[in-house]
């Protein structure tokens, strides 16, 4: 079978993610101190791992729920039409909620998820994304909070894909390109 070729380099250690985590959890929890639940929205599929370890860091009363967003198919660039393939199961209506997402990068996919989510009208919505890559910006939106501001690269690991592979990786590393076979 042949490989593609490319190889990762390692960008993001597992430690300094779980480190960062920690932080982040910290200030959530400062954030929604008098929630009584919080319900935890997470972008599918590239925030499952970050909302794994992102949940079972944060102290306080979650619901998790799950919306799959369309963007890149299988390629390396953004399709700027977002599509809904899965709602969310629960309404939102007058409740606490965080969306959580893996990368935002043009920034298309979290304008439209939090543009939607606002329009059904909960009491407080905020937003993290693991990854954010401010270089590539077309539209104007910025995560409440986010782990790592990162250079143009593509990166995969840690839940994030390039054609569906290398999401389990436990590290975010940047993919590049070799001639021939890896
Ligand atoms: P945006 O709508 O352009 O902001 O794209 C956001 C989505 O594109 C993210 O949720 C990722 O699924 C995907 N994406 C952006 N950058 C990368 C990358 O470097 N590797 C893998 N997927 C990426
Ligand atoms: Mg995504």
């Amino acid at each position: 079978m042949s490989q593609p070729n490319y190889v990762i380099d390692q960008m993001i250690s597992a430690k300094s993610i779980a480190a960062r985590i920690e932080e982040l959890c910290f200030e959530i929890q400062r954030e929604f101190a008098n929630t009584e639940k919080l319900v935890v929205v997470g972008l599918l599929r590239g925030s499952f791992v970050f909302i794994a370890d992102l949940v079972r860091e944060l102290d306080l009363n979650v619901e998790v729920d799950f919306l799959e967003a369309s963007s890149y198919g299988d390629t390396m660039e953004s399709s700027r039409e977002v599509r809904i393939l899965k709602d969310l199961r629960g309404g939102i209506e007058g409740q606490d909620v965080l969306v959580v997402e893996d990368i935002v990068d043009t920034g298309f996919t979290m304008k439209h998820v939090l543009g939607l989510l606002r329009a059904r009208k909960p009491r407080k919505l905020r937003s993290i994304a693991l990854l954010d890559k401010p270089s590539r910006r077309e539209v104007d939106v910025k995560a409440d909070w986010t782990g790592f501001e990162i250079p143009d690269e593509f990166v995969v690991g840690y839940g994030i894909d390039y054609a569906q592979r290398d999401r389990n990786l436990p590290f975010i590393g940047k993919v590049r390109f070799v001639e021939g076979d890896a």
